[in-house]
């Protein structure tokens, strides 16, 4: 079983990649699970547009490599980013923009023209950092980011196991949020070891109607 784990922000070592850290030793815990870091700023992608929307292209060789990990070979996705303004890093947006021929079948709609999503082999979890204290997050965690890839990530059919948000801006000095997180990542993996599913809340989340260009 392998788990690729995406680090998004810009700075590493800090908080959303430390709390990665140790969402992973949580999840080499479990027996059997394989799991590859890989720092999101490290791969080139182009912006999406039309002419690259069914593909990597010649100079994205690393984007290729990591769009056929994640459609063939993987069965969790762990995305770990700051808050960036309400939402993400560029860099995290502009991935999600572009995987969309991986996710995406758009030959395939229901009634309502929406495409099938291509990502059901795939249980994701989020870990989010911010400047926002917890309480405040909690009441308006629509406008936070783990609300946006969860609803990103289910349209994409992907199974959404679950999100965690610490609004300390020292988190990566933090021992009880990094411990939550390895807490965490020990259950995602033996989730993910026993083949459970995701939670109701998820299950009837709604998929908003979206034409398919
Ligand atoms: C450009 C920028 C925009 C930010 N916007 C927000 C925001 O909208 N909401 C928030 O709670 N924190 C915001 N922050 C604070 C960061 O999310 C916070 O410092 C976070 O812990 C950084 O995580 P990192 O160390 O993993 O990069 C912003 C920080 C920067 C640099």
């Amino acid at each position: 079983m392998k788990v690729l784990a995406i680090s998004s922000s810009p700075s590493r070592g800090r908080n959303s990649d430390t709390m990665l850290d140790y969402f992973i030793s949580g999840i080499k815990k479990v027996p059997g699970i394989e799991v590859e870091k890989v720092y999101l700023d490290d791969i080139h992608i182009n912006y999406y547009k039309r002419q690259n929307s069914t593909g990597a292209e010649i100079e994205e060789e690393d984007f290729r490599k990591l769009t056929d990990k994640i459609s063939k070979d993987i069965s969790g996705l762990v995305i770990s980013t700051p808050t960036y303004n309400f939402s993400v890093p560029a860099h995290l947006k502009n991935f999600i923009d572009r995987i969309r021929f991986i996710a995406l079948d758009l030959k395939n709609t229901n009634k309502f023209d929406q495409p099938r999503g291509m990502l059901g082999h795939i249980k994701t979890y989020f870990l989010v950092s911010g400047g926002t204290p917890n309480w405040a997050e909690k009441i308006l965690f629509f406008t936070f980011p783990a609300f946006w890839l969860r609803g990103v990530f289910l349209y994409f059919g992907a199974q959404v196991m679950g999100a965690f948000y610490s609004g300390d801006t020292n988190t990566f000095n933090n021992p009880k949020v990094l411990n939550k997180c390895y807490k965490k990542g020990m259950r995602y993996g033996r989730k993910l070891a026993s083949h459970k599913g995701q939670g109701i809340l998820e299950n009837i989340f709604w998929r908003p109607p979206q034409t398919k260009n």
